[in-house]
């Protein structure tokens, strides 16, 4: 058995999920964010941790945040860095994700950070490659980087996760940044609450150790943060909530609903936000929103899964 520096062990070839992960992996990846930060801070923000390595970006999907963290990240530690516009390469003439995935693995790629429209193509990926996969959001299933962001950024403003109470507004039933942040915070000891209205929350999601709520109003009250989820019309147009100025109206978090809750109490976004649907724009650029530092720790919070991943294949494939 491998053990790193602080003792916790750190095996895993790929990240796909959190669900999978233990606390103490959890809390590794944590650790490691915390210790990559200041690179970003230097006048050269660089190391050379992934020297010679390369790391090939695969997006299905549209991307803002999450491509362009992760290639900063991946640059940040002196790897190389190919971005593959799915839309004009041989996925549109039919290849098969494995395919294509063998392919990028035969021009000796060692990381591969995939986002795609359906739940479980990381894993499937993984299973079939010996370079690593990172999941940067597959379907509804799971968005780990995203969760393990917002994890990072509550410790750092809270100074704790063990206890706090936070809340998960908004279209939870399509949003895998709510069912990774649900295995994460729980895991790590947070008391978690789900706010939506019914036809946004899943069913049985008080299996995941989640409280449930139809009312914003008790979402706020008493929590330490609100992580507020934007609603995905491009997914179900048709179910979605019938109006969105009428979702604004009941579950819309504003100024005025805000003098209820903690006076410090955290505001965060996965973004991209719709401002006037899920929160108005004074709570979106306000004194409570953690919204671009989230982004910044996203760099840090990639880098660390960048090394971990890429250590564990090394010694995986040196010891096989
Ligand atoms: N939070 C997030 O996943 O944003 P992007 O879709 O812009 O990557």
């Amino acid at each position: 058995m491998r053990r790193s520096n602080n003792n916790i062990n750190w095996t895993k070839k790929d990240l796909l999920d959190l669900e999978n992960l233990s606390k103490e992996e959890i809390e590794l990846i944590l650790q490691t964010a915390a210790s990559f930060k200041e690179v970003s801070a230097r006048e050269v923000k660089k190391v050379p941790a992934l020297r010679g390595k390369t790391v090939v970006n695969l997006f299905y999907e549209p991307s803002t945040r999450t491509r362009i963290s992760f290639e900063v990240a991946a640059k940040r530690l002196s790897a190389d860095v190919i971005n593959i516009a799915t839309e004009t390469s041989s996925v549109r003439k039919g290849e098969t994700l494995i395919d294509t995935g063998k392919n990028i693995e035969a021009l000796k790629v060692d990381i591969i950070i995939m986002r795609h429209n359906y739940s479980g193509a990381a894993v499937m990926l993984a299973r079939n490659l010996r370079a690593s996969v990172v999941n940067a959001g597959d379907g509804w299933h799971e968005h780990p980087t995203q969760a393990l962001l917002d994890m990072f950024t509550l410790r750092e403003k809270l100074g704790r996760l063990e206890g706090l109470n936070v809340s998960i507004a908004g279209d939870i039933a399509h949003s895998r940044v709510a069912r990774s942040n649900i295995w994460g915070l729980t895991k790590l000891g947070a008391k978690v609450t789900v706010c939506a209205p019914k036809m946004l929350i899943p069913p049985s999601i008080e299996q995941m150790g989640v409280r449930v709520t139809h009312n914003i109003e008790e979402a706020l009250a008493g929590a330490d943060a609100i992580n507020v989820l934007r609603m995905q019309f491009e997914r179900d147009k048709e179910k979605a909530f019938p109006s969105q100025l009428e979702y604004f109206k009941s579950f819309g978090i504003t100024k005025e609903r805000l003098e209820s809750a903690k006076k410090d109490i955290i505001v965060m976004h996965p973004g991209p936000i719709n401002r006037g649907i899920e929160m108005s724009s004074e709570v979106a650029d306000g004194a409570n929103s953690v919204i671009l530092e989230q982004v910044t720790n996203g760099i840090a919070v990639r880098m660390a899964v960048l090394f971990l991943v890429a250590q564990a294949n090394d010694y995986i494939k040196k010891n096989k």
